[in-house]
């Protein structure tokens, strides 16, 4: 199959291009390098089967000679937090528009990057795909990545319903490993692994309480390949997350890392930042999965323990430490 997948330089995106190149399909990997690197695409450059095309999604040209088979759209802004929401909402919305508008045209499958952070505040866990999605007020900017999201699913089953579009939507818990991104845009683990390397406070925002739960990058790449592969996704929602049980709060999540990094003797130094600091500021208090959907539809079955996976992003970690 022939495979575009935007924000290919991205972390999910070069473990995804790696893997559907190792099973011998044509990628076509589109990214600006906003966020990702070429180091994450190095290894790909010169085989006969990759393309990569530097460039912005939110400009409709940049797509107009590439055909797919299946379009995985990963390419995105995230965490308005740190970011502009503005920025967020807008070239999520433009992103999406061109890329719906070209698998329309080439009649190519959309596959859809949403994330749990649709859940919002909704208490009731684990979520369900049709759980209910649970904002808080248009006045606090966390949101607007949520909603960035939630609109574009929205989007997609639109014009599924109008213009026969085929796509699957996959909702990520929290990936993480080799080539996720070394600041807060990559999530809480590779933070943590600096600062523990560096005997350095981790910070803990709120009291740490707050619970997550997490995808070593394999498995979240395994499912996506299942959606690839696998007509049943045709047209549906996923939860795309780890084996159950694997909630822990992020306090337990920095003592882990700082554990493994430092030796189970070494106490963890831990620095609380309250959530005020942040101003207008909501955080999600749990956020757990149900997969079963995934599981029994796809025949998918997630390998990878929360502590096995985090041996392995440390030590794909080790290489930035030592410089
Ligand atoms: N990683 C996770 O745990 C997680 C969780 C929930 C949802 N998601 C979603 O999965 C997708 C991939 O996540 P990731 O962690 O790999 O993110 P990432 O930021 O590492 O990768 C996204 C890539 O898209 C590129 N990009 C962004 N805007 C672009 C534009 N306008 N034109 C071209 N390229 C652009 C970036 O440069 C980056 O390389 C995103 O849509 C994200 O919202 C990820």
């Amino acid at each position: 199959m022939k495979i575009l997948i935007t924000g290919v330089a991205g972390f999910i995106g070069s473990n995804l291009a790696k893997c559907l190149l190792d099973k011998g399909h044509i990628v076509v990997g589109i990214d600006n390098l906003n966020y990702g690197f070429m180091r994450n695409v190095e290894s790909m450059k010169d085989m006969d089967n990759f393309q990569f095309i530097m460039g912005d999604i939110a400009n409709p040209l940049i797509l107009k000679d590439v055909h797919a088979d299946i379009v995985i759209h990963l390419a995105s802004q995230k965490i308005p937090r740190y970011t502009n929401a503005l920025r967020t909402l807008d070239e999520n919305y433009l992103m999406l528009r061109n890329v719906v508008q070209k698998c329309i045209y080439d009649k190519s499958k959309i596959i859809f990057a949403s994330t749990s952070d649709v859940y919002g505040k909704n208490p009731n866990v684990p979520f369900s795909e049709n759980s209910d999605l649970v904002m808080g007020p248009t006045t606090v900017k966390r949101w607007a990545y949520a909603l960035s999201k939630m609109y574009g699913e929205q989007y997609i089953i639109a014009n599924h319903d109008e213009y026969g579009l085929t796509y699957t939507i996959t909702r990520f818990f929290g990936s993480y490993g080799p080539n996720q991104n070394l600041t807060w845009w990559g999530g809480p683990q590779s933070v943590f692994i600096e600062k523990a390397y560096k005997k350095e406070p981790i910070d803990i925002h709120g009291d740490g309480s707050q619970t997550r739960t997490f995808t070593y990058v394999d498995d979240t790449v395994n499912a996506l390949l299942a959606c690839i592969e696998n007509g049943k996704s045709d047209n549906e929602i996923f939860n795309t997350g780890s084996k159950p049980g694997g909630e822990i709060s992020i306090k337990d999540l920095a003592i882990l890392i700082w554990k493994l990094v430092n030796g189970e003797d070494s106490v963890p130094i831990l620095n609380f930042i309250p959530y005020a600091t942040f101003g207008n500021y909501e955080d999600v208090m749990r956020r757990v999965p149900d997969i079963s959907k995934l599981c029994s539809t796809l025949d998918f079955k997630p390998e990878w323990d929360l502590e096995q996976g985090l041996i392995k992003a440390i030590e794909w970690q080790k290489q930035f430490m030592i410089k």
